[in-house]
């Protein structure tokens, strides 16, 4: 088992285009995330949360600054961290298992593959193909894949977005087990403050696009944990006024 990374980002910008149609998306972003550690990227939609969490990925560089894994700079992807996407991505034609094993370096027995899908609450399931499987049973695929390589950093882009509300509360249990369970260090970005607030040690709240880190939120209730915890009740209120929603 890979062991946990911790993620440093030193002064990061990332701009697109040139000239006139220049977009500053990051700018001078500083943030420290500790091994182990859960962290939620909340924010309007265009803020840059998927472009941070492609840098710390290594499916993107910098326009400035640093990404460091383990204090070594991320210079292109990373086979410390693995990706979850709100969609889960599979090969149609592969079966449920055979994706997994995509998500494994190297050989990985079928044995080891189906452990983690039954860890996933897909045991059962190994030689269905992804049509065959619901959608929630899809991305708990693609969690399983994304697993399969004992990532120090698991970063998940909105990955229960596309879920109906019943099914996402069930994945965002199974991300809660998942954190306590494995060595790996959590990086999710969502836009949903329960879900942030119910998984999340830290929520960094990002302002809008190129305006940086609007703020940083320990929860410092234990995981896992209730949601109607009075505790959350706060921070829900403080973060939706954030949003300017009272
Ligand atoms: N490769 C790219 N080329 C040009 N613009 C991009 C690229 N990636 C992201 N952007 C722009 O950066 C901004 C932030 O995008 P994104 O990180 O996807 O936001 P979020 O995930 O917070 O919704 C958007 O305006 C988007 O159009
Ligand atoms: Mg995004």
């Amino acid at each position: 088992m890979t062991r946990s990374a911790n993620v440093t980002l030193e002064g990061v910008y990332r701009h697109f285009g040139k000239g006139r149609s220049r977009v500053d998306v990051l700018t001078n972003i500083s943030l420290t995330i500790q091994a182990e550690e859960v962290v939620a990227l909340l924010g309007p939609s265009g803020c840059g949360k998927s472009t941070l969490l492609r840098l710390i990925a290594g499916l993107d560089v910098p326009s400035d600054g640093v990404v460091m894994v383990d204090g070594h700079t991320v210079t292109g992807v990373d086979p410390r961290c693995a990706v979850v996407f709100q969609e889960p991505r599979l090969l149609p034609w592969r079966s449920l298992r055979d994706n997994v094993k995509l998500g494994a370096r190297g050989e990985k027995d079928d044995s080891a593959v189906d452990e983690l899908l039954a860890e996933v609450g897909l045991a059962g399931f190994e030689n269905h193909l992804p049509k065959e499987v619901s959608g929630g049973m899809a991305q708990r695929t693609a969690l399983a894949r994304g697993l399969a390589g004992h990532p120090g950093v698991l970063l998940l882009d909105e990955p229960f977005a596309a879920l109906d509300a019943l099914t996402r509360l069930q994945m965002q249990d199974l991300l809660a087990e998942v954190a306590q369970h494995t060595a790996a260090t959590v990086v999710f970005v969502t836009h949903d403050i329960d879900e942030a607030l119910h998984l999340a040690d830290r929520v960094v709240v990002m302002a809008g696009r190129g305006e940086g880190i609007a703020e940083i939120i320990r929860v410092d209730q234990p995981r896992p944990r209730d949601r109607s915890h009075p505790e959350l009740a706060p921070l829900k209120a403080e973060l939706l006024a954030r949003f300017g929603i009272h």
